[in-house]
């Protein structure tokens, strides 16, 4: 299927998926918390709705990345996928101002998760195949870490 069209599908029914969650939320929340979801056990962030659409916008950014860096990794082209690694994952200073806005806990992961981003643009310099992998999964593993750590 065409990259854009199956974009544009995938948003729509995030968007669906969203929007019902949405029709859940009462006036009452507000009297809990912050956060709209159920406790799972997971730190709320409790984000203003402004920054948590900026924030979700940097995650769709990321993951974005990832898949362009895959994609470059696969067809060789180590270059290309390492200027992303640097520019999009790596510690720009956008990102650390972004990051900075949080709790100590979820900064302290954002920054290590950014080094990584920089190590994997590193990794990926050396055109070496496997080294690029692990520092790849590196960088994964901050995600996971993180998503299973904070929530909105
Ligand atoms: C420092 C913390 C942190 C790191 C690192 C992180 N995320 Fe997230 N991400 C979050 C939080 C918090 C949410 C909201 C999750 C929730 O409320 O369940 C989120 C949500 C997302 C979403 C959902 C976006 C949406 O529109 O709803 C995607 C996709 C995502 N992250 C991708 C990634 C990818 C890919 C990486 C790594 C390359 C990554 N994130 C690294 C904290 C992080």
């Amino acid at each position: 299927m065409n990259k854009v069209l199956c974009l544009v599908l995938f948003a729509g029914l995030w968007s669906n998926l969203y929007a019902q969650g949405e029709g859940h939320v009462t006036k009452h929340s507000s009297h809990h918390s912050m956060s709209q979801g159920m406790d799972d056990g997971r730190i709320p962030l409790g984000l203003t709705p402004q920054m948590k659409q900026h924030q979700l916008a940097n995650m769709r950014a990321h993951l974005e990345a990832v898949q362009a860096i895959v994609g470059l990794m696969g067809a060789g082209d180590f270059d290309k996928a390492s200027e992303i690694a640097y520019a999009r994952l790596g510690l720009t200073e956008e990102m650390r101002r972004m990051c900075s806005q949080f709790t100590e806990d979820y900064t302290a992961i954002g920054m290590a998760f950014h080094n990584s981003g920089d190590t994997l643009g590193n990794a990926l310099q050396s055109e070496d195949m496997q080294k690029s992998l692990e520092a790849l999964n590196t960088t994964l593993g901050y995600c996971t870490q993180c998503h299973a750590t904070f929530r909105h």
